[in-house]
């Protein structure tokens, strides 16, 4: 086996090699490319359920008070998946009316819905209120009065968290950090702006404030930002409770636990970070005096499904540059996968059809087939020379691909399927050209 599939939590748990071929979930990935085409993203079910069965596990055993999982569907949002974990009791975060629908479409109960957003429509917090989701993390305060003024038409009482900016850097890529003073979420701690969202929301009868939520950023691999966001959440409780005497009764120091996309990557895992995040909870809480402990909730994404899944590749072209690199391009690329270019990401990719193949490897990169210059998708990795017909293998592919997909270039959506102890169902298929004009409207030319 390669150092990349050796190294752990980089491919789905169990991804093995048989025959030369790699296995994931028990079926072999070249089969699933013949029966299903490529691009292809694999998804391996007991992965997820094992990180979501180990992150409620971690909370229960660090964490005395009640504790939630709030699964952030941002980083991948699928009836299969949501189903999924609204079955083992998990919460759902969700960002859009949208994916509020399909969250609410997949069976996800509307009660352990928590609805984000920093400008949140009228519409869609009009929809939240009518389908009674459990949560609103208000973001400003034009939302509180937007919010309040909706929840009182309908007569409802709404329970709502306070999304606060800790003035925390997280030590993440610029776009990935949100806790910071000069962000656009949140209300600022540190300015006064926090405190002056309590009162307004205080002051509107139909908006009940639970508590507060922050949210530092994503792709984060130190402990220490979230000690210092969840020591600041609560000194800031524990002034509210004595200035404007509101009972903290819920608490979420948000998402943002990194995973292993390279075997360079940090080996710290998503679970070990939410074992001291829920030790480090119950501290500060004790601490600022809170003896009755409020209800924990934490939001992870990318960690809970980034290395369930594999992007499967099929290498079209493979061309060497003189004195220069050898550029392999595979049939799919910034289309399906935006974090290379909008993030410099790095990943990591085994060749999927010849993954015992010793011989020397070769410095390649892997390009998509899109018409950007930016659109690589490794710019350096090493394997076998690879050839026309060969299967490329992206791992940790599944946050954050999918959910930021586009027909770029008028590319069709890639087909998905599920593995589950040796069997593969596709739960998304392969969006086709049609597709594409699903949504056009086909209109006369106004002429004079
Ligand atoms: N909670 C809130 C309020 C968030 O804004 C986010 C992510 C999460 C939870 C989940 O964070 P996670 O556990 O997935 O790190 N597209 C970027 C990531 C954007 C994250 C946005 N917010 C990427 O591909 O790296």
């Amino acid at each position: 086996m390669s150092d990349v599939l050796d190294a752990g939590d980089i491919f789905p748990d169990g991804t093995v090699v048989k025959g030369g071929h790699l296995v994931v979930g028990g079926c072999d990935v070249a089969d699933l490319a013949e029966r299903h085409g490529t691009p292809l993203y694999i998804y391996d079910e007991a992965s997820v359920l094992a990180r979501a069965r180990g992150y409620q596990g971690a909370l229960r055993a660090t964490y005395p008070g009640a504790s939630t999982v709030c699964y952030a569907s941002k980083a991948y949002s699928a009836p299969w998946i949501l189903s999924l974990l609204a079955e083992e009791g998990l919460g759902l975060d969700v960002v859009s009316g949208g994916e509020l629908f399909v969250g609410l479409r997949s069976g996800f109960p509307a009660e352990r819905t928590y609805f984000h957003g920093n400008n949140k429509g009228e519409d869609e917090l009009a929809l939240a209120l009518t389908e009674g989701v459990g949560r609103i993390v208000v973001d400003n305060l034009d939302e509180v009065a937007l919010l309040g003024r909706l929840a009182r038409e309908r007569g409802v009482r709404q329970a709502v968290l306070l999304r606060v900016s800790p003035n925390v850097d997280a030590h993440t890529h610029a776009h990935l950090t949100t806790g910071k003073l000069d962000t656009k979420f949140g209300l600022g701690i540190d300015s006064g702006s926090a405190e002056e969202g309590v009162r307004a929301i205080l002051a509107q009868p139909s908006l009940d404030l639970r508590g507060y939520h922050a949210h530092i950023g994503s792709q984060i691999h130190e402990i220490e930002p979230f000690e210092a966001a969840i020591d600041k959440l609560f000194s800031f409780a524990k002034d509210m409770r004595t200035k404007q005497g509101v009972a903290l009764r819920e608490i979420s120091p948000g998402g943002g636990y990194g995973v292993r996309y390279t075997a360079g990557d940090p080996t710290i895992k998503a679970v070990d970070m939410i074992k001291r995040v829920g030790g480090v909870v119950a501290a500060a809480a004790r601490e600022a005096g809170f003896d009755e402990l409020p209800e924990l909730t934490i939001e992870p994404g990318r960690s809970l499904v980034a290395p369930t899944a594999v992007a499967l590749y099929r290498v079209g072209s493979v061309k060497r540059i003189p004195d220069g690199r050898t550029y392999v391009a595979v049939d799919g690329g910034m289309a399906d996968n935006i974090r290379p270019t909008a993030y410099g990401a790095k990943y990591s990719a085994v060749l999927a059809n010849r993954a015992d193949d010793r011989g020397a490897p070769v410095d390649v990169a892997i390009a998509g087939k899109y018409c950007e210059t930016g659109d690589i998708l490794i710019q350096h990795v090493d394997m076998p020379l690879p050839k026309i017909g060969d299967l490329v293998a992206i791992p940790t592919a599944g946050a954050y691909h999918l959910s930021m997909a586009s027909n770029y270039n008028m590319a069709l959506r890639p087909a998905v399927v599920v593995v589950s102890k040796g069997r593969a169902r596709m739960v998304r298929r392969r969006e086709t050209y049609e597709d594409l004009l699903a949504a056009e409207v086909m209109v006369e030319r106004v002429k004079a």
